[in-house]
């Protein structure tokens, strides 16, 4: 998204030659055949006359010398200019002596340039297009894309051309974003509230500093000058963990609605494949689009992705630490906002603990707690029959949210089948079901 694209097409545009774009994660993982892959690409380019643009690079396995070196042989000996796009901290299988060129990503203002000069030039009005540049952290070829879409659409339509294109801009900024996430993750719509979440004060705070962190970005970092001192990551992660159904992706949803976010869960089984090399790709995608857009990243059940690296026994264990070592290295240059939730803390691995912004514990819930959320989940167009004994239940069940909002939804499908009111009677009955189906013969023990 900081425009290499677009500078790399006007480059051979000026010697009236077009480009061929080679993305070697769609070639063979291994080193041998991804050259000779490559080979072809680049044979094939020579041939329709275009410079290749080689991206990718960086899913050959750099623990394989010999493979990086076929790889840097096929490279070395391709007649004509060869351009490789590759993220800055990546390394990569080429010879000494490539003219590098780094394209530092734009930042919020230069954007907003970027949109004026390209709105101008389209001739559509917009009045705020920095509120536009804010939202959507797109590259200039996606802008140039989604600004001739909304004029091909105005047209389509007969719109007035003095009618204000901003809500037609963010709509499809957004269905880009969208697009390029939807095979691989999930847009979240319900999203909590704050007066759904019942937890303990410290833990409220410690969301409620984190959204104002992210909110506060654009301030710290751009205007007051931080961005030049920082060496980490400017990105927000966080990690949730803590026993079942106490609230972690609630809250991601909570703090997706307090920035006027859209969450989206990354469906993490289709995101880790069988095939080497495809995962790190989808991942890629993700924290990209993450990064362009006006999302919150979810992975839910973080655990098997980021869990301790391995000792290497199989390849396969190579594979996978290769994968570790990606989503550390993605980390740290991730500008988004990304939330893992996991039950198993002890199984995240250490690295990935020491790169989130915030790590947040959240607790099973406490007698105190467990009759906020009785009381939470019965909504108030709910019949009741008479007042209930949250308090009792709270002493005998030691329930977690997730528990309490099971039983309570229960209890109401119980009541509407008898044709009766909500009553304390129908929430023991529910609860007792709950214990069952768990294989519990007692009531008693804690349900996680
Ligand atoms: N702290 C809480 N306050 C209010 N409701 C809660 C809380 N915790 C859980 N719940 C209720 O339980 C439901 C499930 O919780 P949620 O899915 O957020 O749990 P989780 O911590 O992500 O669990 P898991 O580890 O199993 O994914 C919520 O939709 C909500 O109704
Ligand atoms: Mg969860």
């Amino acid at each position: 998204g900081s425009g290499r694209h677009s500078l790399i097409a006007a480059l051979a545009a000026r010697v009236g030659r077009g480009i061929a774009c080679i993305d070697c994660h769609r070639l063979p993982r291994a080193g041998k055949l991804m050259a000779a892959a490559l080979r072809q690409e680049l044979f094939r380019a020579l041939l329709r006359g275009c410079v290749p643009v080689v991206s990718g690079l960086e899913a050959a396995d750099p623990a394989d010398a010999e493979g990086q070196d076929v790889i840097k042989q096929t490279l070395r000996s391709h007649p004509g200019p060869v351009c490789i796009r590759a993220a800055p901290e990546a390394s990569l299988p080429l010879d000494p002596g490539f003219v590098t060129a780094m394209l530092p990503s734009l930042n919020e203002s230069e954007r907003a340039a970027f949109w004026h000069e390209a709105l101008e030039r389209a001739a559509l009005p917009v009045a705020d297009v920095d509120a536009l540049a804010a939202r959507y952290r797109v590259g200039p070829g996606v802008i140039e894309q989604v600004i001739a879409q909304v004029v091909s659409r105005r047209n389509h339509e007969g719109v007035s051309p003095d009618d204000d294109a901003g809500s037609q801009l963010e709509e499809v900024s957004a269905q880009h974003i969208a697009t390029r996430l939807s095979h691989i993750a999930t847009h979240v719509r319900r999203l909590a509230r704050w007066e759904q979440v019942a937890l303990p004060e410290d833990v409220i705070d410690s969301i409620r500093e984190f959204v104002a962190r992210i909110s506060h970005r654009k301030t710290v970092y751009e205007k007051w000058g931080f961005d030049a001192k920082m060496t980490t990551s400017r990105g927000l992660t966080a990690l949730f963990y803590g026993p079942p159904g106490t609230g972690k992706s609630m809250v991601a949803g909570l703090i997706a609605r307090e920035l006027g976010l859209d969450l989206y869960r990354i469906d993490l089984a289709r995101i880790v494949s069988k095939w080497i090399g495809e995962t790190e790709k989808n991942l890629a995608e993700v924290f990209d689009a993450a990064e362009d857009g006006q999302v919150v990243i979810l992975f839910d059940e973080a655990d098997s992705l980021f869990a301790k690296r391995t000792e290497v026994k199989s390849s396969v264990d190579r594979y996978a630490n290769l994968e570790v070592n990606y989503l550390l290295q993605r980390l740290d240059t991730f500008e988004g906002v990304g939330i893992l939730t996991t039950n198993l803390e002890g199984s995240i691995d250490q690295a990935f603990k020491r790169r989130m912004s915030l790590r947040l514990h959240f607790p099973f819930p406490d007698e105190d707690m467990r009759v906020r959320l009785w009381a939470a989940h019965i909504p108030a167009e709910a019949p009741v029959a008479g007042d209930f004994d949250f308090l009792d239940l709270a002493r005998r069940f030691p329930l977690s949210g997730g528990y309490i909002r099971n039983s309570t939804l229960r209890a109401a499908f119980l009541a509407a089948q008898e044709n009766r009111p909500l009553g304390q009677e129908h929430l023991l009955r529910a609860i007792a079901l709950e214990y069952r189906e768990l294989g519990k013969l007692s009531t008693s023990g804690r349900m996680e």
